[in-house]
This record gives C-alpha cells, structure tokens and sequence, in this order.
C-alpha cells in the first residue's frame, strides 16, 4: 500500500495561546516539532473570525516550514486572496459557520458547482492542490469532480462521534459509508484524504482504506501532547497508521 501522510493540524496550540492574548504556545514551534516528529505536512485553518490561526501565523508558516502546508479556508474572497498571495502547497475548501465549535459538515458541492468552480479554478492556476472537505455521499464527490477539484477530503466526524457515544452500529455503518466513498472517490482519479475527530482509538480502520493518501488529525493530538508530548503523541499516532496498512517498522 501506498505511505498514507499524516497532516498534524496545529489549530489548537493557538487556541490555547488565545485563550491569554499573548504568543505563547507558539504555533510555528509546535508545527517545526511536528515536523521533526514525522509529520508529512501541517494544517492549519485561518476562520473568518481568527478564533485560533492568525494571518500572522499563516505568514509565519509558509516562510518555515519544509514540509508543505495545507491551508484550510471558507469559500469567501477574502480567503481566496489570502490563499493567493501565499500560495501554499495545498488548499482544502472547509465549510465555515460563525456559531460553530468545529467544522461540523462537510461542504455542499452539489448544490454551488458553478461558484465553486470559479471560486477554486485561480487557486489550482497558481499551483495549489485543491481539496474539497466533503461528507461521505457520491453526489458530493461527483460534485467534487465536476468542478476540477484534485482531492477530497472525507469528514470522519460523524463516525468519530458515533464510537465516542457508544453507538457502535452507526459507527460501522458509517466507516463502511467512509470505505466505499474512499474507494469510489479514487475510482473518479481524486486523490483521498480524511480527517476529523480521529484519536488513537479511531484512526486504524480508516488508515486500513487502501486508496487513502493523507489523514489530517489535530484537536486530539494537541490534547494528547499534553499529557505524553507532542512529539510521542505523533509518533504513536504514525505507529498506528503503518500497523492498520500492515507496514513494518
Ligand atoms: N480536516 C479538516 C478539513 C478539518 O476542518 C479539521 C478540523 O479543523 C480536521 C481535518 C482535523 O480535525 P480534528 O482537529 O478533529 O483532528
């Protein structure tokens, strides 16, 4: 199988560095220390209200990183100018409301092709990979295709929340949902990533999707960092995802 990427989202150092107003924890820190631990990229999403990211930070990023940078962003044109002037390695199109904790959804694709389709089309000219976060549903990833998108982004939520509550049919039936899309997304030529929610307790059946390429896991290692440290918190994370694929150390 092929190396499935772990994408280390850093969202959350900074907001704990909100939560006092002032630079520390270091966002770039924890994202070079992510680096080192193995990650193959950083993710980091600038909201519309900078709840967490800053502008500063997405500046800050994209001068030190060398792995690359996958910038999630809301479909509004001041996202789009700023995803334009950075020009990071990647781009994923999130949803975004301003009264929600997370990202709760994916987007809806199918019902705003056209705007969708001019809204990424100067992002892919300028060289970024554009991805679309989507739920699990083959008109979403139709959708996805149609308007040029390379990637998608599979949400895991749903089947994340399903495990934590101890709903264990609709967890199954939703990682059966999560496998069948993985593979009819790579089936349209996209390239697959999924993502939220995932913990040490979630992460090998979705890891075990052969056509899988990159995972992007945050909010849990962040708060796993602080009780065994960032750097052994990836490190079993990336253990559990080589032994879902069945790689040997
Ligand atoms: N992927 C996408 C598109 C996201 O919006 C998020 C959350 O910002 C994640 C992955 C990571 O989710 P979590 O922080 O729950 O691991």
């Amino acid at each position: 199988m092929e190396h499935l990427r772990l994408g280390v989202n850093i969202d959350h150092v900074a907001t704990v560095r909100n939560a006092r107003g002032g630079a520390y924890p270091d966002p770039l820190r924890a994202a070079k220390l992510a680096e080192e631990a193995g990650a193959d990229g950083i993710t980091a999403h600038l909201r519309e209200d900078r709840r967490h990211i800053t502008d500063a930070d997405i500046e800050g990023l994209t001068e030190a990183l060398a792995v690359p940078l996958n910038f999630e962003m809301a479909a509004t044109e001041e996202m789009q100018a700023i995803a334009l002037r950075h020009k990071p390695h990647a781009v994923c199109i999130v949803p975004e409301k301003r009264e929600e904790r997370t990202t709760e959804g994916g987007l809806e694709v199918a019902q705003d092709e056209n705007r969708l389709a001019h809204f990424i089309a100067p992002l892919a000219e300028a060289g970024c990979r554009v991805s679309i976060f989507i739920a699990a549903d083959p008109r979403q990833i139709e959708a996805a295709n149609r308007i040029g998108a390379q990637v998608i982004e599979l949400h895991t939520g749903a089947y994340c929340d399903a495990h934590a509550e101890g709903r264990f049919d609709d967890r199954d039936a939703e990682l059966e949902r999560l496998r069948d899309m993985s593979a009819f997304g790579h089936s349209l030529g996209l390239e697959v990533h999924a993502g939220h929610g995932l913990t040490y307790d979630t992460v090998a059946p979705i890891a075990a999707f052969p056509e899988l390429r990159e995972l992007n896991i945050g909010h849990f290692l962040v708060g796993e960092a602080i009780f065994r440290g960032l750097t052994p918190a990836i490190a079993e994370m990336r253990r559990l995802m080589d032994e879902a694929r069945g790689v040997t150390p």
